[in-house]
């Protein structure tokens, strides 16, 4: 089974057997019947590097849905189930003006797989609005439910990439919204400048959506159109010690605060200065307008956006002394 439209990476790679589900009790039916069998458990495929075939039984979660759970005068709690396209979830919390999402507009992938690495953009992460997700226990298959400290978040991080890897699929995900005094947050990036060239002085939820979608155009390529994960590495947090040291052969490099002792600094910019901004190595390649990126041309194997990757992190070390680690998910 060619797991190649499953993957935003757009790579080609098949797995052995693959089981699409539908309902919780398809889900559970499907574990009970395969207790003995390897699984893997597929959401949207927009944060995985594919890099051979899936000697597993392949689940892919498409449990649908999204409902407004309960409410009082300010905010009002709202599920999505698991295999719900994140983009048209957050569009939904829009149209009926429940603030929060907005800044994260447009982020490739399902609302099941959010929690995971805790998703953000623009100063705003997933964790700043979520309550609790439900999950299914792959051997018991009995149902846990998460609550935020239970998921000890972090930037791109959480308990499902470290204690509960593979072992739950996140069925859905509760978040609270506010109804009224949304707290806009156009302070990061280029989201201010956005709206002022709109002319738009008073933004509403809908406007920063639009402001997000914009930017995220400008520069992040359409799986769709370019194979790829959105940011390929993370950010890299390291200690001011080190940040000193490189910026006084660096003068010009930036960073963000993150405590006393460390500082996050971004790592597109490190991939550009180092020469990799929009090269091509086959049908592997570096975005031209996001460094951070990491993008399919058509055909390229899993193994050679791999290699690709290595030879970044590689220079990146030799260049600067820092290292910069995967975010998505290398199979
Ligand atoms: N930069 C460069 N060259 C580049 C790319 C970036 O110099 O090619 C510089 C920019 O000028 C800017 C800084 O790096 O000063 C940060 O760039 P940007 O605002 O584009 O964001 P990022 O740090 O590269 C992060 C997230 C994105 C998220 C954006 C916006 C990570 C790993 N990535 O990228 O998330 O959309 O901020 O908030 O934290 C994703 O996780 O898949 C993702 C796309």
């Amino acid at each position: 089974f060619s797991l190649k439209k499953y993957n935003t990476f757009g790579i080609e790679a098949k797995a052995r057997k693959f089981v699409a589900v539908h309902s919780i009790a398809d889900l559970e039916t499907v574990l009970e019947e395969n207790p003995n069998e390897k699984k893997f458990i597929l959401g949207g495929g927009s944060n995985m590097l594919l890099t051979q075939d899936v000697d597993a039984l392949v689940v892919h979660i498409d449990l649908k849905g999204k409902k407004i759970l309960k409410e009082d005068d300010d905010f009002v709690w709202v599920e999505g189930q698991a295999g719900e396209n994140w983009h048209e979830f957050v569009l939904w919390t829009i149209d009926k003006d429940f603030g929060g999402l907005e800044n994260m507009s447009l982020i490739p992938g399902n609302v099941g797989t959010t929690p995971v690495q805790n998703i953000g953009a623009y100063g705003t992460e997933i964790k700043d609005t979520f309550i609790s997700c439900d999950a299914m226990n792959i051997a018991s298959r009995e149902m846990k439910t998460f609550t935020k400290e239970e998921c000890r978040f972090g930037y791109r991080e959480s308990i499902f990439k470290h204690e509960a890897k593979d072992q739950y699929i996140i069925t859905s995900v509760i978040f609270k919204l506010t109804k009224k005094n949304h707290k806009i947050n156009i302070s990061y990036g280029d989201i201010a400048k956005e709206l002022e060239n709109k002319g738009i002085s008073n933004p509403a939820l809908k406007d920063v959506s639009n402001a997000v979608i914009a930017i995220r155009q400008s520069k992040l390529p359409d799986p769709k159109e370019l194979g790829n994960s959105g940011s390929f590495f993370k950010n890299p947090i390291i200690s001011r010690t080190l940040f000193n040291q490189v910026k006084e052969k660096f003068p010009e490099i930036k960073h963000y605060d993150v405590s006393e002792t460390e500082v996050k600094v971004p790592a597109g910019w490190l991939i550009e200065q180092a020469g990799f901004k929009g090269k091509r190595f086959g049908d592997a390649g570096i975005h031209k307008n996001q460094a951070l990126v990491l993008v399919n041309y058509g055909n390229a194997t899993g193994q050679e956006i791999l290699n690709v990757s290595k030879d970044i992190q590689k220079t990146i070390f030799e260049k600067y002394g820092i290292a910069i680690e995967a975010e998505v998910n290398v199979i």
